[in-house]
């Protein structure tokens, strides 16, 4: 596997194998790496000839009061992982690498209005923003064709899916589905702040979208009270929901009864810890 920690070389690397036909893919990640993400390079693999891995800790989306500085940086540990799943490169860059000497505030910002409001969007201000223009940034270093992001971050894929509609960006985007721990609780680089009780409250969050899901399957379509019904038992469990909504799976709006596709998106605290997980399906 090839590792690469500047822009330059890996462009050198890319267009070389761009020149030979290769289709390449991209996969973001913030590294901390687990079975999620190295079931997004397996998709990539088999979509694509060639698959770079990116490995930065975007500053641009983290908060004020965030884990910034904590996020666990492990990337030794990662590149073995990425080699295990014969992923053909990886580049992580600094963040002047990415962003230049210029402070953040001075940075030309991606913004996708509507769809990165409320949810996340609300509680993280700004966080889509930094999330759309970083994987902008990585979008114009790797040209790639395809790029795959796992749907546990659901709401962030569709932020992205709608940039690169808008500015036609010529790339094919890859949803994977959600990797789970046995106990169902969804694999995250955050996970490692939990302790072992932790994660055992941790479970309610699945636990909740999968009941809450079975009550609309069989018809109740009160989604309010299903909502409030779902808080009051994630807040029983001893964590702190942030939300908990039943949406329009495509526009991320409160379901309506006419809608077919929904998603029941949670977001919640455990300690400091926030998590979040979602479950799609139709109805
Ligand atoms: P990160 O949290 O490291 O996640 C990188 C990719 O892995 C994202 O597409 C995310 O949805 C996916 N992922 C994480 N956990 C997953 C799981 N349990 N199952 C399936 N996929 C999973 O998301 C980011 O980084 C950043 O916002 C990024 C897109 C890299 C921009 O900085």
């Amino acid at each position: 596997m090839h590792r690469f920690a500047d822009r330059q070389s890996l462009q050198d690397a890319l267009l070389e194998r761009r020149h030979n036909g290769l289709r390449i893919a991209l996969v973001p990640t913030m590294g901390n790496l687990h079975a999620g993400h190295l079931q997004l390079v397996k998709q990539a693999r088999e979509l694509a000839d060639y698959t770079v891995a990116t490995i930065f800790v975007n500053p641009l989306q983290f908060g004020p009061d965030e884990d910034l500085d904590a996020y666990p940086r492990t990337l030794d540990n990662d590149c073995q992982l990425l080699h295990s799943v014969q992923c053909d490169a990886v580049f992580h860059p600094t963040v002047a690498e990415v962003y230049g000497e210029s402070p953040l505030s001075e940075q030309t910002i991606v913004h996708v209005p509507s769809i990165s409001d409320g949810y996340c969007g609300t509680s993280r201000p700004g966080h889509f923003d930094g999330v759309a223009t970083v994987v902008c940034k990585l979008f114009n270093l790797v040209m790639p064709d395809i790029a795959v992001f796992g749907l546990k971050d659901y709401q962030q894929f569709l932020v992205i899916s709608q940039m690169v509609k808008d500015l036609c960006l010529p790339i094919t985007l890859h949803g994977v589905e959600i990797v789970r721990e046995n106990s169902g609780l969804a694999m995250s680089s955050r996970n490692g702040y939990l302790d072992e009780s932790q994660k055992s409250q941790a479970r309610v969050l699945y636990q909740t979208l999968i009941e809450t899901r079975a009550q609309i399957e069989s018809g109740n379509s009160n989604f309010n009270e299903l909502e409030a019904k779902a808080i009051e038992t994630i807040s029983n469990k001893g964590l702190r929901p942030d939300y908990f909504a039943v949406c329009s799976a495509q526009t991320l709006k409160p379901a309506c009864l006419s809608d077919r596709q929904l998603v029941i998106l949670t977001a919640a605290f455990v300690g400091n810890s926030r998590l979040i997980d979602n479950i799609r399906f139709t109805v």
